[in-house]
């Protein structure tokens, strides 16, 4: 078979010939139709993640650890967890047997793939328990995941929605994708923290953090009241680190502002998954919610995993 082929940790995958995968007793072979490339695939295969080491012990090995695809008997599943070497980003690959669930009908195969990231969006309710009315700010609504956020926001009825990034021209756009008001973050941190404190009028509510790093510790630091007072508590849903992995929280800050701090697991358990992904089905076949997908087919991986012109855009590869 044809797969995307990675020889080297940091190195590029090359469209080469691989075996077929062939399955064991408790593993099914899938015929793959379409893998989202995300910043998470890359960072496995530079081996700059904590999974890494899971994915790439053997090479040459296949990236991507999830996709969408069809069973032996044809029907479209969201599989995960192939059995390194295999990975996504082949034309077959091999799974555990239960390692995949049915795709609703009706959705491309290249949007399914991107489902999970709008669901990211629903964190909001399911993390931070949104009520319609309620003021939410992105931190970091630029990308993919920030985009669908800024959609979903409106969708679940937002009173106000304040996207960052920190480029105009993106901003821009994520404007017209349902944000009210934007701010640039790529000033000086006296200016980051003017802009938080404009913008936020009568309190964040919700805030959904895709960016962690200096942007969000000085947005922490500008929830410090600025008199003996008491403020309204924003719960801040963390969920990425696109501007660094760490960041330095005052004591003050948590004890005067009564900011609360969640992970974007809080809240998710079976239920609550199925609840949201039904939700953003829904809204997904009914045109309501719309993804911004460039497919390309997989004889193209090695200039594709090189792109850097698709920001906002998810890359989907099909086989
Ligand atoms: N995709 C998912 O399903 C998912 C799920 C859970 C968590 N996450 C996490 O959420 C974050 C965003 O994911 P994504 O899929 O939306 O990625 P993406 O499309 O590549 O977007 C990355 C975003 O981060 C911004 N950014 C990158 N470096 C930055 C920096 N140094 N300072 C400030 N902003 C910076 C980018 O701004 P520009 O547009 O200006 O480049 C862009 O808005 C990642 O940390 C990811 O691991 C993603």
């Amino acid at each position: 078979m044809k797969a995307a082929v990675l020889h080297e940790i940091g190195g590029v995958p090359r469209y080469e010939e691989f075996p077929d995968p062939v399955a064991r007793d408790d593993e099914v072979v899938i015929e793959v139709k379409a893998v989202a490339v995300e910043n998470v695939d890359k960072r496995i295969a530079a081996g700059t993640h904590f999974a890494s080491r899971q994915y790439t012990a053997q090479l040459p090995a296949i990236p991507a650890f999830d996709g969408i695809g069809a069973l032996p008997d044809g029907t479209l599943v969201g599989f995960g967890n192939p059995r390194p070497p295999y990975g996504a980003l082949a034309e077959k690959t091999v799974v555990p047997k239960g390692s995949y669930v049915p795709i609703t009908e009706g959705i491309d195969p290249a949007v399914a793939t991107v489902l999970g990231t709008a669901i990211t969006g629903m964190s909001i309710k399911t993390g931070a328990g949104f009520v319609p009315g309620e003021t939410v700010l992105v931190q970091g609504a630029t990308g993919v995941a920030g985009r669908l956020a800024v959609k979903v926001a409106r969708l679940l009825g937002a009173g106000r929605i304040i996207a960052t990034g920190r480029d105009d021209d993106q901003l821009r756009q994520v404007q017209a994708l349902g944000a009210d008001e934007t701010i640039n973050t790529a000033v000086s941190d006296e200016a980051l923290t003017q802009a938080y404190l404009d913008a936020e009028r009568d309190g964040y509510d919700v805030v959904l953090d895709f960016l962690w790093g200096r942007p969000t510790e000085i947005l922490l630091r500008s929830l410090v009241p600025q008199s003996f007072a008491f403020r309204k508590p924003t719960r801040l849903i963390q969920i990425g680190e696109s501007a660094g992995a760490e960041l330095s929280l005052a004591a003050e800050s948590l004890r005067t502002s009564g900011v609360e701090i969640y992970g974007a697991a809080k809240g998710l358990n079976p239920e609550t998954m199925q609840e949201v992904y039904g939700q953003v089905v829904t809204w997904t076949r009914s045109g309501d919610l719309t993804f911004d997908v460039v497919k390309v087919p997989l004889s193209d991986i090695e200039t594709a995993w090189q792109r850097t012109d698709l920001r906002g855009s998810r890359l989907v590869v099909v086989p």
